[in-house]
């Protein structure tokens, strides 16, 4: 589908939804990420959010609904501890992994028998949602395999002329996609980390088991929970390296070993060490909400520029951090060196 992409307003809810009942696909506003919205219920609708972003056929979307009170409709067996978890932390970025009924089309779930419920902290994109009347399948609004869009103009980049319209509700606050929890499997397990901690989990479910390919890469022969952690991802065109360890440390081994042609992404106190370098600060080292904020515009930035490596500093895994960790690792296809 080729149409013009325009810019709705954010009070353009009615626009909105007639796009999405239409089969349409809008570019969404979240707290985490921009997304590349589609009437979950309409198979062919669904296939052109893969078709647009080249992504890959077995790789489940997410269902996005405006209240906890839809979970009944396309999910069967629910937990009493997901609405627990709804109360507490909906809407917001966590994304719940639930038995699904048959209302669900196959397109949406990659033929699995569960699916991926979210309640986005997005007032305008939740009144689309329910004015659509229709759950709202979305992944990131990137081209598969770039750094997710944490805003309209960056996903703009991506997606014009392949959609039919982008709300732009300003920049995600967020930053980072939602946390993904499996409710389907006992003890509960952390699929992808988010904006909702692993540390907020735990406090609510008790023992949470974390995905290795959370931390690591997967083998070829392995199968991670959450299919689309086993791609590369949000990769720039240059390579990355991320460097482990205390801030002053990692920020004089990136120093010490820093060559001409070479970028840096780093804490904002470290910056003037590497004058004369591409550089992209995504924070103070004490604050990771700044970080996951940051960190997706920062590997984007470089494919602006013809650095031929990348060195990332890195926060410890605590609260956010796990995330923000994760997504420069996963840039790096886990090439991580200790300073
Ligand atoms: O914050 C977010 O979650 C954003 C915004 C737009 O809501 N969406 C998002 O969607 O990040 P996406 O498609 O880029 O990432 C969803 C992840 C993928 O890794 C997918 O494999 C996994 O969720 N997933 C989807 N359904 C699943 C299921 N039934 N079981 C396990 N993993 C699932
Ligand atoms: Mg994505």
């Amino acid at each position: 589908m080729s149409v013009k992409t325009e810019k709705f307003r954010p009070d353009q809810v009615a626009e909105g939804a007639a796009v999405l009942r239409r089969g349409g696909l809008l570019g969404i506003p979240t707290e985490t990420v921009y997304g590349l919205g589609a009437n979950g219920l309409d198979p062919e609708a669904v296939a052109r959010i893969f078709a647009a972003k080249g992504r890959p056929q077995d790789n489940p979307l997410i269902l996005h609904v405006p209240s906890a009170d839809w979970l009944e409709r396309y999910c069967a067996d629910v937990p009493g501890v997901a609405y627990t978890l709804a109360g507490r932390f909906w809407p917001g970025p966590l994304t719940m992994i639930l038995k699904r009924k048959p209302a669900v089309p196959d397109r949406v779930t990659a033929g699995l028998d569960t699916v991926g419920m979210r309640c986005p902290d997005h007032m305008v994109t939740r009144a689309i949602i329910a004015a659509a009347g229709v759950p709202v399948a979305a992944p990131s609004g990137n081209t598969s395999g770039r750094p997710s869009p944490t805003s309209a103009a960056d996903m703009l980049e991506d997606m014009d002329g392949k959609i039919d319209g982008i709300v732009d509700g300003g920049p995600c606050s967020v930053g980072v996609e939602s946390t993904i929890v499996d409710l389907t499997v006992t003890p509960p397990r952390l699929l992808r980390p988010g904006g909702v901690t692993l540390e907020e989990l735990e406090a609510v479910l008790g023992e949470v088991a974390v995905d290795p390919a959370v931390r690591r890469q997967m083998g070829e022969d392995e199968h991670p929970r959450a299919p689309g952690m086993k791609y590369r991802h949000y990769a720039p065109k240059a390579p990355v390296t991320v460097v482990k360890g205390a801030p002053a440390d990692a920020a004089r081994y990136i120093r010490r070993h820093l060559s001409e042609g070479e970028g840096v992404i780093c804490f904002t106190e470290f910056v003037p060490l590497y004058a004369g370098h591409p550089v992209e600060p995504i924070g103070p080292a004490d604050d990771p909400a700044e970080q996951a904020r940051r960190v997706f515009d920062a590997l984007r930035y470089f494919d602006e520029t013809d650095v031929e490596h990348i060195w990332a500093m890195c926060p410890d895994e605590a609260g956010i951090g796990l995330a923000v960790a994760n997504r420069l690792n996963k840039a790096a296809g886990f090439h991580i060196v200790e300073a």
